[in-house]
């Protein structure tokens, strides 16, 4: 990495490499000021001084390297062991976690309710009874849930390799690291800030939360809570917030002032939540210009799927790319889509290199493809790849 793109990540002196920096409100080609967050952006082009949401967001380097649930292509997701070398590795920004309850209402990182492709909880025959199927979100999902286990009980597992077929080295470290709780997250952030001499952030997601909502076990207020507690639910604490529902990100606009992030799944697909309250809208129409203008009135980015800045053909191919980076930026949000890996099945095929599913084809050139488009950062299983590659773009 650059000694200023070092300085932005590690002392955020305000030294703007040619990229570097979210806060150096770089004008673009069009006079739009760049790279910094949306409510900022908005902020800088009319002159108020005051932003209510997310400020801290400018302190970020551009494009943001985002550790997906931690460092997940070597480590078994959202363990401590993930998210501890994601930050070994430089990433910007840790995605610890994604947020779901357990049955006592503690908040704990799991990528969704049901755990048995993520720990043990298989071999624990005290828990076979808890075996279920249950409809999440229209779909019938078998396994066991966190709403169904206390923390003490979710304590007693431990967490295992999602994907071992694409990451076979990485079923080494299965049985090692117990689930975390959000709480225990927001205290690592503190000791890892301390201990490195920089800022950590992290880029919590309420999961399923109309579901769990349903349920009695809402997650919004015990995210807030929590932050709150914690001294983090200002406009420029290092915590982003993400939801696919956006409904829970107008939750979170009513009870923090974190930079907030609304995720965009495919373009036929619907939000939660509006499936449950009625509303026709996919998220086609969400990415339109007006839909784009409604979320920056709640919310400082977008986090879409990397296809929908680049769709790709029948083949897997990249086509040419969309509108949404520059109709997203217009309306002064950012956006940091998902997500980057580098084993083969997951890159688009003109970009993987032979057959093997737990070989890495060329990631550095999907890389470039996908930073030249504009995107503020990017969610990637290997904070280090993105890094490397994000040196290469900010020194091209
Ligand atoms: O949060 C960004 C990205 O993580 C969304 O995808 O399914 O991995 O949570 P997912
Ligand atoms: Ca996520």
């Amino acid at each position: 990495m650059g000694s200023q793109d070092s300085q932005a990540v590690d002392g955020q002196t305000g030294v703007t490499g040619r990229r570097a920096l979210l806060g150096a409100a770089v004008l673009g080609a069009g006079g739009a000021v760049l790279g910094l967050s949306g409510a900022a952006r908005a902020a800088a082009a009319d002159g108020t001084a005051e932003v209510r949401h997310g400020g801290g967001l400018r302190s970020l380097p551009v494009p943001t390297i985002i550790g997906h649930r931690g460092a997940s292509g070597y480590r078994p997701e959202h363990t401590f062991g993930s998210y501890q070398l994601a930050l070994d590795l430089g990433a910007h920004v840790v995605e610890a976690g994604d947020l779901v309850p357990t049955k006592d209402g503690h908040l704990v990182c799991r990528h969704e309710p049901e755990i048995g492709g993520t720990t043990d909880v298989a071999d624990h025959k005290e828990f076979a009874d808890r075996r279920t199927t249950k409809v999440l979100d229209g779909v019938s999902v078998t396994g066991w849930f966190t709403e169904d286990f206390t923390l003490a009980e979710l304590k007693t597992l431990r967490a295992i390799e999602r994907i071992p077929a694409n990451r076979p080295h990485n079923t080494l470290y299965n049985g090692r690291w117990e689930i975390p709780t959000f709480e225990e997250v927001l205290k690592w952030q503190d000791e890892q800030t301390r201990k490195r001499g920089r800022q950590v952030w992290i880029y919590p997601e309420t999961k399923h939360p109309t579901y769990f909502r349903k349920l009695g076990l809402g997650l919004e207020e015990r995210v807030a809570k929590l932050l709150r507690k914690h001294g983090k639910d200002g406009r420029n604490a290092p915590v982003i917030l993400q939801s696919f529902e956006p409904s829970s990100i107008q939750r979170l606009n009513r009870l923090v002032d974190n930079p907030l992030v609304v995720l965009l799944s495919s373009a036929t697909s619907r939000p939660w939540d509006f499936v449950e309250a009625g509303d026709p809208r996919t998220v086609a129409d969400l990415i339109t210009p007006a839909g784009l203008r409604e979320i920056a009135g709640y919310a400082q980015g977008i986090g879409p799927t990397l296809d929908l800045v680049i769709p790709k053909d029948a083949n897997g191919d990249l086509t040419t790319p969309t509108t949404l980076v520059a109709d997203a930026h217009k309306v002064g949000l950012i956006l940091h889509p998902y997500t980057m890996r580098n084993e083969n099945p997951f890159l688009p095929t003109s970009f993987r290199k032979g057959t093997d599913a737990d070989a890495y084809g060329d990631v550095f050139g999907a890389y470039k493809t996908y930073f030249a488009t504009g995107i503020d950062g990017v969610f990637t299983d290997n904070p280090d790849t993105g890094l490397l590659a994000r040196e290469d773009f900010v020194n091209s």
